[in-house]
């Protein structure tokens, strides 16, 4: 089966997640695109509205005629669904490959369920192989670089990247992840920095694999 099939029947068994008439929040990238395009044809009429995680996403949304809304106006969401760039087997993540971390992260951070979909190349035993992505403000680049290197990353500014909230990516290459929770509470303590791709405080609940022999689904310990 290939990468697309299998992020594709990954994105399908989403769709036993999501409850008639609920917002529902929607992440980014290549697999979720997947999620759009099928929740629409399977349930687009039966779905209030969507709590989207970037412009891409709420664009495709739109374009199947799903109500795209503001977090604020809605209270906790019943899931979030989105893809990962890495997942260890404690459903801890990588992600922001798309740069849309920090709202993915807000999203998640408000939703009951985090249901990751993706193909089996991202199920890895030590996170770090993908670079992590980390969002900066710009003016504290540098700052933020020489603090990252006391951690032992190798941080590299993702050129021509800007987000959808007007800041920079710095990709953290060499790191071997054997402390998620630890390691994203470092991070997170930098000044300058926004948000870091690594989702071990709030990781996902399931994990829903596209394999060559149909999809695995692994839950949190
Ligand atoms: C977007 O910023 C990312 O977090 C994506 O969720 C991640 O990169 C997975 O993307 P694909 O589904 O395209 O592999």
């Amino acid at each position: 089966m290939s990468p697309e099939d299998k992020k594709r029947i990954a994105a399908e068994a989403a769709i036993d997640y999501v409850r008639p008439d609920s917002v529902i929040g929607v992440g980014t990238g290549s697999t979720v695109n997947h999620f759009i395009d099928l929740v629409a044809e399977k349930m687009g009429d039966r779905l209030r509205a969507a709590v989207s995680s970037s412009e891409a996403s709420s664009e495709r949304l739109r374009g199947h005629g799903i109500d795209v809304i503001d977090l604020n106006d809605v209270g906790k969401l019943d899931i979030y669904v989105d893809g990962a760039d890495e997942s260890n087997s404690r459903l801890q993540l990588i992600k922001g490959g798309g740069g849309a971390l920090t709202r993915e992260k807000i999203v998640a951070a408000a939703s009951a369920e985090f249901v990751c979909i993706a193909d089996d190349s991202k199920l890895v035993e030590v996170l770090g192989v993908f670079p992590l992505p980390v969002e900066v403000i710009p003016m504290a680049r540098e700052l933020v670089v020489r603090e990252l290197r006391a951690l032992g990353a190798d941080p590299r500014l993702r050129e021509g990247m800007i987000t959808d909230n007007g800041n920079q990516i710095l990709d953290l290459h060499g790191l071997k992840i054997t402390d998620a929770l630890d390691l994203e509470t470092r991070i997170n303590q930098i000044t300058g920095v926004v948000c870091v791709g690594l989702f071990a405080h709030r990781p996902a609940d399931v994990l829903l694999l596209g394999t060559d022999n149909g999809v695995v689904t692994f839950t949190a310990d």
